[in-house]
């Protein structure tokens, strides 16, 4: 069980175009050159082009598994991303340029942002929040949402977001593990023209909150205050924003924080287990997310830059708020569904908002192929000059459609792979330097050590394997909240000879130019007849047909080779489920890449179970396939899905 085998292979290969390497800010190698020889220099040359208040007098401090950056070095997290723009050149630059699911727009200057902060950061300090204390935030997409986290980390409270899609059961576990003393929440957010009643959510969850003093409501919903459909306001626990605000003054000294001290938790649900929270701390943290935002997606002055995660996610945290902003960018900020009232609102967004740099994720990629081409061809999306695709594997075939149909063969794609727990883009191409792969996340950046290992923790430069950081970064989780042997035992225990190792949990493979393929997580594996197979190889090959849009394949109990693969497949607009389509992507697959991956089942559904964002769920599928009870279906963003699937499934069998 060492090693993964390499099954497809893929050789096209895109250079940076000669106009966009000359602008780029990097546009050669030596800046990998130079980081290699100096890490720890290389992050503490990136960390300077933030403001501290004190310098550091250590860079690093490493005891693993912990680590210290930039140690005995002052700064505040909000008045970089908000206070020094002001400062200087970029007072009434666009910071925010948000649109809701209504259709209702605000755009924030930086110096909105920084009164705004300001007032919040003062709301907060009113209502006897101090440095460390928790505050959760459980809003929808809105402005206020990045204003809490600005104002938590102006006064140094640690924030705790909670993605609005959450239950309140999910809520209450998440406010008692961090016992969080504030709840940030909203009347309602839309989502597909529903309202999602956030305040009844957290009403239901607070019944078992001890921890928590006050609630601060944001009222998203028009009409009169006195409108008590969506929030019943408790007396003397819960209070109006919008009142709290138009008293807060609008000055506020920023706390000067310890680089060490916590910025955020977020809580990662992963597929499995009680959700860790995964802890972050400031300097190391603004450190990486400022300087990847401005590298890999080669950001200037007047791009308008689009991350469309939600703040729920540390997408959202890292390529939302704190890098951009950092960078004094503007963001596009987009409240609701992208199929929303049409499925063109993305395409829409991006050509009325002047969108330059697309930042999305490839389950969204994959939905706007199976939707069509006629979207996103109905709007000028000439001005994108840069896509960037994160979250799972991006599949070879939905890589060339994002390319071809919405970057219109000239934009570079930066496929980025990272983790809630590395706080920051990790490999990616620099899109002035890399000649980029359909499918391949490229590279380490430079300051980083990613490496592939196998079981025996010996470093692989080829085949596969699995996916390793063997140093320290600036932006790693120190720890989980409330629970560091969870931390040692999750992250660096996978090499008992390496304690210094960080294993991510993917599954990789690198080809003979050295380029990262990301396999998926390892608990996903395969194995075939002693074959050891990622599940996004299999998946590829089938997106590769053109009736498919999108495909999860998993392995299940097999007498003779171990597992035989099940594929759940989902065809594009106006394609017919026929036993003959069946035949044929099973032949389609066994000659792209072999017939030890010749799918045993495919069975062809309208949807896949995800995540609530957006990862497929493989592990309900494989309680499908080996016709077990479904396991916690909790996280999935429509439990509906599965439910049938499995319907379909012992229907087909019988
Ligand atoms: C897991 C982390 C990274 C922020 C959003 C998700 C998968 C992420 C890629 C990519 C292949 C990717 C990995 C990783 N993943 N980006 N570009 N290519 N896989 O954060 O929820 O912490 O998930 O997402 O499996 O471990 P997360």
């Amino acid at each position: 069980m060492t090693d993964i085998d390499v099954l497809l292979t893929e050789n096209r290969k895109f250079a940076p175009d000669a106009a966009f390497r000359r602008a780029a800010h990097i546009s050669s190698r030596e800046l990998y050159d130079y980081a290699a020889a100096d890490p720890v220099g290389f992050w503490e040359g990136m960390a300077r082009e933030l403001a501290w208040t004190t310098p550091w007098t250590k860079a690093l401090e490493w005891t693993p598994p912990h680590a210290k950056w930039f140690v005995g070095g002052k700064l505040n997290a909000a008045y970089n991303c908000v206070d020094r723009h002001v400062a200087g050149s970029r007072r009434n630059k666009a910071a925010l340029v948000w649109e809701g699911e209504p259709g209702d727009r605000r755009t924030l200057t930086y110096w909105d942002l920084f009164i705004e902060v300001q007032k919040c950061a003062n709301m907060l300090a009113a209502l006897g929040v101090k440095k460390g204390d928790r505050v959760v935030i459980y809003l929808p997409l809105v402005p206020e949402a990045v204003i809490a986290m600005l104002g938590c980390a102006r006064i140094g409270a640690i924030h705790s977001v909670i993605f609005g899609g959450f239950s309140p059961d999910s809520v209450r576990d998440r406010v008692n593990d961090a016992e969080a003393k504030i709840v940030i929440t909203a009347d309602g957010g839309y989502r597909r023209g529903q309202i999602v009643p956030l305040k009844r959510n957290v009403d239901k969850a607070l019944e078992d909150c001890p921890s928590v003093e006050k609630v601060i409501v944001v009222r998203r919903r028009p009409g009169a205050e006195g409108d008590e459909a969506f929030a019943t306001m408790q007396e003397g626990r819960d209070l109006w924003w919008h009142r709290l605000m138009a008293r807060a003054p609008s000055k506020h000294e920023p706390v000067p924080m310890d680089a060490e001290d916590v910025l955020y938790i977020l809580y990662t649900s992963g597929t499995t287990g009680k959700p860790k929270g995964i802890v972050h701390t400031t300097g190391g943290y603004l450190t990486g997310v400022t300087m990847t935002t401005k590298y890999v997606f080669d950001l200037k002055e007047d791009d308008v830059f689009w991350c469309t995660a939600d703040v729920g996610w540390v997408t959202g945290h890292s390529y939302l708020v704190y890098g951009p902003l950092a960078n004094g960018a503007t963001c596009v900020m987009y409240e609701g569904a992208p199929d929303w009232p049409e499925k063109d609102r993305f395409w829409d967004i991006c050509e009325r908002h002047g969108v330059t740099i697309l930042y999305t994720a490839p389950t969204a990629i994959r939905a706007f192929m199976k939707w069509g081409d006629q979207h996103p061809q109905k709007h000028d999306l000439s001005r994108l000059r840069l896509l960037g695709s994160v979250g799972e594997p991006i599949n070879p075939e939905a890589w060339m459609w994002y390319r071809d149909v919405i970057g219109g063969g000239r934009c570079p794609i930066v496929d980025t792979w990272w983790q809630t727990e590395t706080g920051a883009i990790v490999i990616s191409a620099l899109p002035g330097v890399t000649e980029t792969k359909p499918g391949s996340a490229t590279f380490p950046l430079p300051g980083y050590s990613a490496e592939l290992v196998d079981n025996s923790g010996r470093i692989m430069k080829t085949g596969g394997g699995l996916l390793a950081m063997t140093r320290p970064w600036p932006s790693m989780l120190r720890t989980i909240w409330n629970d560091d042997k969870r931390y040692v035992q999750t992250y660096f225990s996978k090499w008992p000879e390496h304690p210094d190792y960080y294993f991510a949990g993917d599954g990789a493979k690198r080809d003979d130019d050295g380029y990262f393929w990301i396999l998926g997580r390892v608990d996903d594996v395969l194995n075939v007849a002693g074959h050891r197979i990622g599940t996004m190889e299999v998946e590829s090959a089938l997106v590769e047909h053109p009736s498919v849009a999108e495909a999860a394949v998993v392995g299940r109990a097999h007498e003779l080779k171990g597992q035989a693969l099940a594929a759940f497949v989902t065809l594009r607009e106006g394609q017919h489920a026929t036993p003959a389509l069946r035949d044929e992507l099973r032949e389609f697959v066994a000659e792209k890449i072999g017939a030890i991956a010749r799918p045993d089942d495919i069975l062809f559904s309208a949807d896949l179970p995800k995540t609530r964002s957006g990862k497929i769920m493989r592990r309900l599928l494989r309680d499908i396939a080996e016709g077990r009870a479904l396991g916690d279906t909790t996280t999935l963003a429509d439990p509906n899905v599965v439910a049938s699937l499995k319907e379909q499934y012992e229907a087909q069998e019988s």
